[in-house]
């Protein structure tokens, strides 16, 4: 295993501190596609402490343009169009110029709360992005647990487990040249090693290359999504780390739904923090502080999801992603989680979702009122032209300016007009409607053809879902959660 010596030279208890008051509570845990803006902000809004973005690669972060958004009131990363290839240009042309977001945050409602998390498997990578983004975010994670193909082949995710003194590297170098002198937290994110004796060897590693906290997800790699966590490991591991580091914030995370439960594992293990994942998709309130607090109904937890992904200009296609998973609960282990059926009172499906070509049309079938969200976007801009993201958007071709809302221009031929309005939309994540329905069903929507952005990076995004947990069949997954 490794130790530095250097790191231990260093006083790290400003960072310490921070962390203390950071990592605890609840916490809306790092979910591809699914911890973005709208989500977070509803997280925090039923109460959660903190919230993680969305796994972001190294490089691909590394590539972005910072912009202030003054339409919207964020901070938004774009990747630099000077370095997008061909194709993904003409792919962006086609999408009226949106420029590729990789991440957005509001600094206003976000300050103090938001961890990002990053996927590297090396020290350099990992620092040239964490130093692009520290302004904006109040600590840096290094994602320790993912299982999925692209992470493992390219060093990331549960890889690192397998290779401590890479992973104790890149957390050092995290500290030592960032991190430290700015008084920001560091943590990792990790699943469950082979044994109880291993994971303690890895957790000890991670603390003592500079780690402040370590989120503990009670799977191995290899593990089912829908087989239960191991919460007697869970609980094995912190009754032995507890009494040896009673000032170092542990957080653990797998299929907290209940919050009964949640709280009295909590009282038991001493336990600094919860990561609720699958869990605010199954129910965002979940976040909702007491028991004496009944959950929202589900509609109007979409009907809150969806105001937030107008008023932060998501991709609709990215917001249809995340209500289709807040409908479907295709990933929840049936065990602890009882089946609950897919249509709504009001008779929402995920097809009828799924149909949805544009905000309006999913705001109709939501009942959520378009104009009032679009509003609240709005009500932030005070000027058109002068600000930062019309200079970059221009950068992507954009030459006409054009008055209309962002959501009208999502209707613009691009060919025939290019609009700055335009490009405040953003999101490059995708998915095929198909994805979520029945063969039967599937047929009687119109797929939409269109492939992911042919960025490299971002490519993988897309298939996450599938692969988190090495699920790599979307029908076996539907039929496993009773869907089929
Ligand atoms: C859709 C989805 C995307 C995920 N993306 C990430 C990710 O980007 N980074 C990460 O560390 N874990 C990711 N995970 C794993 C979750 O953070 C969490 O560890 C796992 O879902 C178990 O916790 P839960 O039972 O609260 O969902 C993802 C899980 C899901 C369901």
């Amino acid at each position: 295993m490794a130790t530095n010596d250097k790191n231990n030279n260093i006083n790290h208890s400003s960072c310490r501190e921070t962390a203390r008051s950071l990592y605890r509570g609840l916490a809306l845990a790092p979910m591809v596609r699914a911890s973005t803006t709208p989500l977070r902000i509803l997280a925090l809004h039923y109460g959660a402490d903190f919230t993680y973005t969305e796994e972001l690669i190294d490089r691909s972060i590394s590539q972005t343009i910072r912009v202030e958004n003054k339409h919207l009131n964020t901070i938004d990363y774009i990747k630099d169009p000077s370095k997008l290839s061909k194709k993904t240009r003409r792919k962006l042309q086609s999408d009226n110029n949106r420029p590729c977001l990789i991440l957005r945050i509001d600094p206003k409602l976000e300050k103090n709360k938001l961890v990002c998390q990053l996927g590297s498997g090396e020290p350099e990578l990992a620092l040239q992005a964490a130093t692009h983004v520290i302004k904006d975010v109040s600590a840096i994670d290094i994602n320790m647990g993912c299982p999925r193909k692209f992470s493992v082949s390219g060093g990331m995710g549960s890889a690192l487990l397998e290779d401590p003194d890479r992973a104790a590297r890149i957390l050092c170098t995290l500290k030592n040249d960032l991190l430290s002198p700015l008084h920001k937290p560091l943590s990792c994110k990790i699943r469950l090693l082979e044994n109880t004796q291993k994971t303690l060897d890895f957790i000890e590693a991670m603390i003592h290359a500079g780690a402040d906290a370590v989120a503990i997800h009670g799977r191995r790699p290899g593990h089912d999504q829908i087989k239960a966590a191991d919460w007697n490991s869970l609980e094995e591991v912190l009754g032995l780390l507890r009494p040896k580091y009673p000032d170092f914030n542990f957080l653990i995370n797998g299929d907290f739904y209940d919050r009964v439960e949640r709280s009295e594992f909590v009282n038991r293990t001493k336990v600094d923090g919860v990561l609720l994942g699958r869990p605010a998709l199954y129910n965002t309130s979940i976040f909702l502080p007491t028991q004496q607090q009944p959950l929202v109904d589900k509609t109007t937890v979409v009907q809150e999801y969806l105001h937030n992904s107008v008023r932060y200009d998501t991709h609709y296609k990215n917001a249809k992603y995340v209500i289709c998973e807040m409908m479907s609960h295709r990933r929840m282990p049936t065990g602890r989680v009882p089946y609950l059926p897919i249509s709504f009172p009001d008779g929402q499906t995920i097809a009828k979702t799924c149909n949805c070509q544009d905000f309006q049309s999913m705001c109709q079938v939501w009942n959520v009122n378009y104009s009032n969200a679009i509003n609240n976007n709005n009500n932030n801009i005070n000027s058109r032209e002068d600000n930062g993201y019309t200079a970059s958007a221009n950068k992507i071709g954009t030459t006409t300016t054009c008055s209309a809302t962002p959501a009208d221009c999502e209707k613009t031929d691009a060919t025939a007009h290019t609009c700055t309005t335009a490009t405040l939309a953003a999101g490059e994540h995708r998915y095929e409607d198909s994805y979520f329905l029945k063969k039967r069903e599937a047929k009687e929507v119109e797929v939409d053809e269109e492939e992911t952005y042919d960025d490299k990076l971002q490519q993988p995004r897309d298939e996450e879902l599938d692969e988190e947990n090495g699920n790599n069949d979307c029908q076996k997954s539907l039929k496993r959660a009773k869907i089929l």
